[in-house]
């Protein structure tokens, strides 16, 4: 028997979700961010409901042969451009989009031979300070390019640095508005957070990423259910032991637990080795047979503890949804597990195990 532990990835939630981001920015065309192996989830196990998207974007160039292989025809756009001078030659054979965002590449594109002129982005810094021309110097690189015979369409690109936040996106839109106003080329600037709280970025390409997989992009602001969202990954695993304590017992290393009167505990096949993040303390919900409970004390490599108190029903066997949704129907947030531990979904996601196997539903 394997270890009861299985991550369930669910590629109608995709559709779904993918459904909601065009509905909400219908006028543009939507670039379905996978980079990361789609975060975490697998591209290939996602493929098909993928089609569903305008284009995709990576970073990776074996993720891009990944995709093509895969049967995808569409646009493939690398998000953070070429690395290298030789990697161009890979933009040309598979036909991708990328990214231009400093000197160097635009140096490296005036040496390409190709036959095949590309389609690139032009990124420019509007506040982030990551990639990306300064906007006093968007033009001039612009103008570089335009000179080109290796690039046949240029359209700009911004990212945000706090479309999920109180900061927002005014400045940063004003500065890339100022900038490009009357440059031909499409607009890129919305990530998750951007596309559903600011429709004034939609541009000619929305870019989702996080949305897509059903986590919310301004937790704790709004969950997943407020955007109409469902979770694509469900992680679960199931109770090995049950442990009945007395008042004053203590549970796993460190003894961070100490049972305040007689409970009923059980221990879960799930632990950081799995990607279950260990900073998540006592307290941090869980589903028991679908219903809500907490984990106890300090999540260790393959095990953790949690409360039976609320689902007296439960023993060795009983199912425990990590985050996702339990097969019995009620859905506990990615985003409510990573903020008990201090981080977000995206890295919950991302971090899954390879040792966990994984069922496509
Ligand atoms: C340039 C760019 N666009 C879009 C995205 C997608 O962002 P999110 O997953 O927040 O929607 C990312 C992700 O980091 C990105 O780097």
């Amino acid at each position: 028997m394997p270890r009861p532990i299985t991550a369930f990835i669910d590629p109608l939630a995709l559709r779904h979700n993918l459904s909601v981001l065009r509905q909400r920015a219908p006028h543009a065309k939507l670039c379905a961010v996978v980079k990361a192996n789609a975060y975490g989830h697998g591209i290939e196990r996602l493929f098909d409901a993928l089609r569903a998207a305008d284009a995709l974007a990576l970073l990776d160039l074996s993720e891009a042969e990944r995709v093509r292989a895969a049967g995808w025809r569409g646009p493939i756009w690398l998000l953070e451009g070429v690395f290298e001078p030789r990697d161009l030659e890979t933009c040309s054979r598979l036909g991708l989009w990328h990214t231009v965002h400093c000197d160097e590449q635009i140096d490296a594109l005036s040496r390409h031979k190709t036959q095949e002129p590309h389609r690139v982005f032009l990124k420019m810094n509007s506040g982030m300070n990551r990639l990306g021309f300064d906007p006093r110097r968007h033009r001039s690189a612009w103008a570089r390019l335009q000179a080109l015979p290796q690039v046949d369409e240029i359209s700009h690109m911004t990212h945000f640095s706090d479309a999920d936040g109180e900061r927002g996106i005014a400045e940063q839109l004003r500065v890339f508005n100022e900038a490009t106003r009357d440059l031909a080329g499409e607009r890129s600037l919305a990530n998750s957070a951007a596309l559903l709280r600011h429709p004034e970025t939609h541009g000619d390409w929305v870019r989702p990423g996080i949305a897509l997989y059903g986590s919310s992009p301004d937790h704790p602001q709004h969950d997943s259910g407020h955007w109409g969202l469902r979770p694509v990954m469900s992680l679960r695993a199931r109770l090995i032991a049950v442990q009945s304590l007395q008042a004053g017992d203590a549970v796993g290393y460190g003894s961070t637990f100490v049972a305040p009167n007689a409970m009923r505990i059980g221990i879960v096949a799930c632990g950081y080795a799995d990607g279950y993040p260990r900073h998540a303390g006592t307290g941090t919900p869980v589903l028991v047979d679908g219903q809500r409970s907490r984990t106890l004390g300090r999540v260790s490599m393959d095990m953790l503890a949690v409360d039976l108190g609320p689902c007296p029903q439960a023993g060795v066997g009983s199912e425990v949804t990590l985050w996702g949704r339990a097969s019995q129907g009620p859905v506990l947030g990615v985003d409510e597990v990573a903020a008990a531990a201090g981080t977000l979904g995206y890295e919950l996601l991302c971090a899954l195990s390879p040792r966990v196997p994984v069922q496509v539903l």
